[in-house]
């Protein structure tokens, strides 16, 4: 199989280390080998700390267009410039895996409907909750239930954030240096700040956990910019700890939201620390389900977007999941401020 890989900063070099280290493991499971042939990037001769020798690294989009490739890779980011070129990908019969999930957030149906059309996958499982496998454990392996609440931790640089404030005595502005440093961050980290990341993460887990389509628009979000040391030492002093919690719960209708809140301190969410995320799902067969790991960094990341290039390679392209129904939601701020 040859793939593009559209983006070669902290996940697609993970990407290419995955790959490197684990070719013969990931050969036996395939049967063929994966070659990446074309690399896009915004900077063609930026040192990379990753061999690229042999590949074509282009910063024109018509290479990766003209090239003859089975499936691409997309972990560069963006919204708008990035929707057209998954849309002419897709559209031409490449197979994609993303870790976009501010682009599906705003588009996922639209892609999955390209997908569709023309029989490829459209795979996101580091999209979510970075190298935890939460999105096909929804989608397949908890689909005999009806889901009545997912809930989580869903971005790692503000649980980062908030654990080096309540553990470590940290101040707000050190901590998130430290996550950009580490790679936890986006490129520009306001939109893990705000909030708006994890927003984005539960608006793509509702949308699979309940099997209907979610307007990012309908639900409310708050981050943790506003936090400071007070704020965590209030809570600690009243047998809390403060996390940006992302909740959805279904009962004939959606209520959803993105916010800081007090969790008892022997709450499951409240021991998960530093760039960890955690998700816990209910279901009416299988009960309450919890899933735990990291929720950033490079090789973490690498992992869920390999095991979806080896998916592309072992299942067939029978439809991506379509939700049945737009949603309705109930929403107001959520009603718990202490969980
Ligand atoms: P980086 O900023 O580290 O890397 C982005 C890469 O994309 C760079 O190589 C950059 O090129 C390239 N790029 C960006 N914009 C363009 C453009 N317009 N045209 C061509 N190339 C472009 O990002 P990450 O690797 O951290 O993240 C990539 C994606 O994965 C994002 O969607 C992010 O949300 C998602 N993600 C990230 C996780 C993480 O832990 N970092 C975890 C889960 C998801 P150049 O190097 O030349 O500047
Ligand atoms: N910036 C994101 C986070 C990366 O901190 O969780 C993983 O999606």
């Amino acid at each position: 199989m040859k793939i593009a890989v559209l983006g070669m900063g902290t996940v697609g070099t993970g990407v290419v280390k995955v790959l490197n280290t684990n070719k013969e493991k990931i050969e036996s499971l395939t049967g063929e080998e994966i070659k990446i042939t074309h690399v896009f990037a915004k900077n063609v001769d930026k040192a990379r700390d990753v061999d690229l020798s042999g590949i074509e690294i282009t910063d024109d989009i018509n290479d990766i267009y003209n090239a003859d490739i089975d499936a691409a890779i997309e972990v560069m980011g963006g919204i708008d410039h990035t929707y057209d070129i998954m849309m002419e990908l897709l559209n031409n019969g490449i197979h994609i895996v993303t870790a976009n999930k501010d682009l599906l957030a705003e588009k996922i149906d639209d892609l999955t409907e390209a997908a569709n059309k023309n029989n490829v996958h459209l795979n996101y499982e580091a999209a979510v909750a970075g190298g935890v496998p939460i999105i096909r454990t929804i989608e397949n392996s908890l689909n005999a239930n009806q889901i009545s609440e997912v809930m989580g931790i869903l971005n790692g640089t503000t649980n980062y954030i908030l654990t080096k404030m309540t553990v470590d005595g940290w101040s707000y502005e050190d901590a998130l240096d430290d996550a950009k440093a580490k790679g936890y961050a986006e490129a520009d980290p306001t939109n893990d700040v705000e909030g708006i990341d994890a927003l984005r993460k539960i608006v793509l887990l509702s949308r699979l956990a309940f099997n209907r389509k979610v307007d990012i628009k309908d639900v409310p979000s708050t981050g943790i910019s506003n936090v400071d040391a007070a704020d965590i030492q209030i809570a600690k002093d009243l047998g809390y700890i403060m996390k940006l919690v992302g909740i959805s719960k279904y009962d004939d209708s959606i209520s959803a939201s993105v916010e800081p809140i007090f969790l008892k301190a022997d709450h499951q969410l409240a021991s998960v620390n530093y760039e960890k995320n955690a998700v816990y799902v209910n279901g009416n067969a299988v009960g309450e389900t919890m899933y735990y790991g990291p929720g950033a960094g490079s090789l973490e990341t690498a992992s869920a977007v390999v095991s979806d290039l080896i998916h592309v390679l072992t299942q067939p392209a029978n439809g991506n999941f379509q939700p049945a129904e737009d949603a309705v939601i109930k929403n107001k701020a959520v009603e718990y401020q202490y969980y």
